[in-house]
């Protein structure tokens, strides 16, 4: 991250530790758990690939978000979903057999958000983001009914019981947090693995929760008194994701590019169905249980058979990784979700095979340019911010025309009160100053990511870039 510096600092010994994991993880392959940064880095490998195919339908793109997509949740009747997006905000969608129409975009975390969950038989949704929180939401108004609030970790992955009464959260400090949703409270802190937890799934009745770590571990935990009960399965690397099939199979996708199903009565692998050497993100299981697949690192969907346990179908649909993908019901279509700010639909049978839309590179993964400027501003603005008012605002608000604003000013961008309240004016100096000392000492409370640039010609080069392309020209 050159001088951009991301620790805060009270939890920075953690952090540094998250840091070295990470960095672990950039030796070894892509990681979904990953900064922004990493899948920008795993690219380079496919930089070279461009002729790479999807399969689709022709082309249903839920279009709406300022910057990728996380997670994709499809609801049971198939004709809603929730896309959670790096742009902090969720996206309540109208599915109808040729497009989505957005119902409600829901704001209210306070930075990327990575998972989002229906809430069964209620017009409810839960969500988990970088922030730590857990956010309940209502689907008739897309207002936020409450963040119950956990320490500044990320949460990863939230997975709801399927009588909708109970939410767990599985987060980086290590922990699963089991929720109430009757009484919209945490229950309990479930600890066990060392290292990140990056999933959690219910077993079909909600009494009992498993969970998946960088650990390698797969651990099972009783719901209704917390109390850790057996470890499930062991993989010699960290899992990404885990999914339930039935009540004695759980399908796991691992970091080492391992895919398989692991027997719970027997706590031991039962099927290995594929390993490519290349990090799954992500693990699905069709709604009515026919049908299991993975999305990888590198933009490979591939989808298994489960009575048969052999593969039926697979495709590269994006560049870059699948973050998320979800099974359309009753139908052999997915979404899917990634480096792109829009959700694609790929018919997975009959297969017919057409050019990957996404445009490469995306705006955020250039990373040459002439002005040391413009690469400043590349490399550590551009997912958030854009430069023009027609391109609007992103996670922040549009810089256009930011020198002479005040702080928090903009009539259509949702800000925090920490924003809201100051009294700065954007100049030179306030910017400079800004990234000098980082958001969090200039604005206290900002939603905006600790980063600070310490080289001073840097600062300069930017503040020089942003200015000439900020300014409203007539
Ligand atoms: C991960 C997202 C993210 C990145 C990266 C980011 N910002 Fe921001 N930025 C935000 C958010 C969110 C806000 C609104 C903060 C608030 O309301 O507290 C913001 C606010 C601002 C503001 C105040 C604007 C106003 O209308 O008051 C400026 C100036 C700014 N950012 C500049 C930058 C620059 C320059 C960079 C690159 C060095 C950068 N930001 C990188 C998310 C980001």
């Amino acid at each position: 991250m050159g001088e951009t510096s991301q620790n805060s600092g009270k939890e920075s010994g953690q952090r540094l530790e998250q840091d070295e994991r990470q960095k672990d993880i950039m030796r070894k392959g892509c990681a979904k758990t990953a900064l922004w940064t990493v899948p920008v880095f795993c690219l380079w490998s496919l930089a070279l690939a461009a002729h790479a195919f999807a399969a689709d339908d022709g082309v249903v793109k839920l279009t709406g978000h300022g910057g990728p997509i996380k997670a994709i949740s499809i609801s049971t009747d198939g004709k809603r979903a929730l896309t959670a997006s790096f742009d902090y905000s969720i996206v309540h969608w109208e599915l109808s057999d040729s497009e989505g129409k957005i119902i409600h975009r829901m704001i209210g975390h306070g930075s990327a958000v990575n998972d989002v969950a229906f809430v069964p038989d209620q017009q409810k949704a839960v969500s988990v983001s970088d922030d730590g929180s857990l956010g309940v939401w209502d689907l008739e108004t897309g207002k936020l009914i409450k963040r119950i609030r956990g320490e500044p970790f990320k949460a990863l992955d939230v997975a709801v019981s399927s009588d909708g009464r109970l939410a767990a959260a599985a987060r980086w400090d290590g922990t699963v947090r089991l929720f109430d949703l009757t009484t919209l409270s945490e229950t309990f802190v479930l600890e066990g693995h060392k290292g990140n937890v990056n999933a959690v799934a219910f077993s079909s009745d909600g009494s009992l929760v498993y969970s998946a770590a960088y650990d390698g571990q797969v651990l099972e935990w009783e719901t209704a008194t917390g109390r850790f009960v057996r470890p499930v399965y062991r993989h010699g690397w960290g899992i990404n994701s885990i999914s339930i099939l039935d009540d004695d199979r759980l399908a796991f996708g691992a970091i080492n590019g391992a895919f398989g199903i692991v027997s719970i009565s027997r706590a031991e692998l039962s099927s290995e169905l594929t390993k490519r050497e290349r990090p799954i993100q992500t693990v699905k299981v069709s709604q009515n249980g026919r049908l299991v697949g993975y999305g990888d690192g590198e933009g490979r969907i591939e989808i298994f058979d489960v009575a048969s346990l052999t593969a039926i179908e697979a495709a590269t649909v994006t560049y870059g990784p699948v973050w998320d993908f979800d099974f359309l019901p009753g139908q052999a279509k997915v979404f899917h979700v990634g480096l792109d700010d829009f959700a694609t639909r790929w018919q997975i049978a009959p297969r017919k095979l057409s050019k990957i839309e996404s445009k490469f590179p995306r705006r955020f993964q250039r990373v040459n340019s002439s002005d040391p400027g413009e690469l400043e501003f590349l490399r550590k603005c551009s997912v958030c911010h854009t430069l023009t008012p027609d391109d609007g605002n992103r996670a922040g608000p549009t810089l256009h025309a930011v020198f002479g604003r005040k702080a928090g000013s903009l009539p259509d961008y949702i800000y925090s009160k920490a924003l809201l309240d100051s009294d700065i004016v954007w100049n030179e100096e306030t910017i400079g100053l800004l990234f000098e000392k980082g958001p969090d000492i200039v604005t206290p409370g900002t939603k905006m990511p600790i980063q600070r640039l310490k080289s001073v010609t840097r600062r300069d080069d930017l503040i020089r870039y942003l200015k000439e392309a900020t300014t409203p020209k007539n």
